[in-house]
């Protein structure tokens, strides 16, 4: 007896009261809890908006790091900002007056329900989107590098010899009887800026996979040419030691199927095992040298070495004419421009500087001066032109600030600007800058 009457009571008399009494209640009690209803929602709202603005800051944090923040973490505070902004207006809604019990004994039951039951339902919603700020997380993640040559603004399209001299270099790197290209030549004649360029159309053209470049200068810095290359790699060192970062990296590059390694400005042989660069065993690795002297590169054991010559008198013209504007579209000016141009003697870093200096001087005196001050040297003295474009370059300096800091460059032998920084801030060169 007591079984069937359990069962009665499970089976029948539960669900009745599930379906009737339990939704009569929830109803009863929205009139009741009409006022904790909103105080628990005031409260919550108060809790996303100090969340929102933590996230908001730890955001900034993020993207002041170089951090692109993802999608998610925009969704989610709009998301928030949607939740604030109905979850305002239901506070601010006219039938409030109503629904409460100050305007009378007998408030407007349909308002105080309906507003209440609103209530509750917008508490789930913000309780549901904080919820959802632990799946936010990383907030952002950081892009990788641009390649090589990405922010390389010269273009040597225009100058004949250079395009010519690109190709034929890109003709070298394809062919697969060669891992190890040279390129040498003068002082500022572009080798820096050629190879940049190259570095940009063999990445464009999908010759190799990752195209990566390291600075190696007059005093190289093993740890800095490493973390240079592995900078392009997206590569982090945990490693503290060269012997182990060169490991790791020699593993890295061996795991891109095809790799170009520029290596710029070399003034001596340098120990490519030690940096973790090597050919041997990894066919689809190709190494692209350059340096002022032909010596260095053979003994570097390069296949094919290319020679960048000065640019001859219609590119150099070009340049000269690219760089200083429209000043020598004026016939008067014109014929001293050219002797201007012809004394930098084809070399691209002496028109360039020369060109800048000259840049919007209308007046021809001042371009004849130029033309004086700038000493004839035929191509055997190019030190001399060199020098007499230095001088040049440093009278035009705007301020004493500027020569001093000209001067400072001149005698230290560190490639850090951080250094020289430091010795220009103890020697007092700035003068408005003290940290
Ligand atoms: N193709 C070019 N178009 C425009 N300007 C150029 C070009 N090549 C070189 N220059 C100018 O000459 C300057 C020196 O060039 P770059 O640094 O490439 O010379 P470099 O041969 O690498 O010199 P270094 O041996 O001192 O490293 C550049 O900063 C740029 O102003
Ligand atoms: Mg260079």
């Amino acid at each position: 007896m007591e079984t069937l009457i359990s069962t009665i009571a499970e089976k029948v008399v539960e669900p009745i009261v599930d379906y009737t009494v339990a939704p009569i209640a929830r109803q009863v009690g929205y009139l009741i809890f009409y006022k904790d209803n909103f105080t628990n929602l005031k409260d919550q709202l108060a809790e996303l908006k100090t969340i929102k603005e933590t996230i908001n800051r730890e955001v900034e944090a993020e993207r002041r790091n170089g951090y692109q923040i993802n999608d998610a973490v925009k969704n989610w505070l709009e998301k928030v900002d949607e939740t604030i902004e109905a979850a305002k207006k239901l506070s601010d809604d006219p039938h409030h007056s109503n629904a409460g019990c100050c305007r009378g004994p007998f408030p407007d039951l349909k308002s105080r329900h309906q507003l209440s039951r609103k209530a509750k339902k917008m508490s789930r919603n913000v309780d549901e989107v904080m919820q959802r700020k632990d799946n936010i997380k990383p907030l952002g993640y950081l892009p990788a590098l641009e390649g090589v040559g990405s922010t390389s603004a010269t273009s040597s399209e225009k100058l004949e010899s250079r395009k010519k001299m690109k190709e034929d270099i890109v003709l070298a790197l394809k062919d697969p009887n060669l891992s190890q290209v040279g390129v040498y030549g003068l002082g500022g004649v572009g080798k820096t800026t050629l190879v940049k360029e190259i570095a940009k159309q063999v990445k464009d053209e999908n010759l190799f996979d990752e195209v990566v470049m390291a600075h190696i200068s007059q005093t190289p810095d093993l740890e800095k040419i490493q973390r240079e290359i592995a900078d392009f790699l997206g590569l982090r060192f945990e490693e503290t030691t060269i012997v182990g970062r060169a490991s790791r990296l020699r593993q890295r590059i061996k795991s891109e199927k095809s790799i170009l390694v520029i290596l710029d400005d070399l003034w001596s042989t340098l120990d490519l095992d030690k940096l973790g660069i090597s050919l041997k065993d990894h066919k689809g690795c190709k190494l692209l040298l350059t340096s002022r002297n032909l010596d260095i590169l053979q003994k570097m054991e390069t296949q094919k070495d290319f020679l960048v010559d000065v640019l001859n008198e219609d590119e150099s013209w070009s340049l000269f004419e690219d760089m200083v504007g429209d000043v020598v579209k004026d016939d008067n000016l014109r014929s001293v421009a050219i002797q201007v141009a012809q004394k930098c003697a084809g070399l691209p870093v002496l028109t360039v500087i020369v060109a800048r200096a000259l840049k919007n001087k209308g007046s021809i005196n001042s371009w004849k001066d130029s033309l004086n001050q700038l000493k004839t040297v035929d191509k055997e003295g190019m030190n001399g032109i060199i020098y007499s474009a230095l001088e040049f370059s440093y009278n035009h300096l705007e301020n004493d600030e500027l020569k001093a800091l000209f001067l400072l460059c001149g005698v230290i032998s560190s490639s850090s600007n951080e250094y020289l920084m430091k010795c220009a801030i103890g020697l007092g060169i700035f003068k408005h800058v003290t940290t």
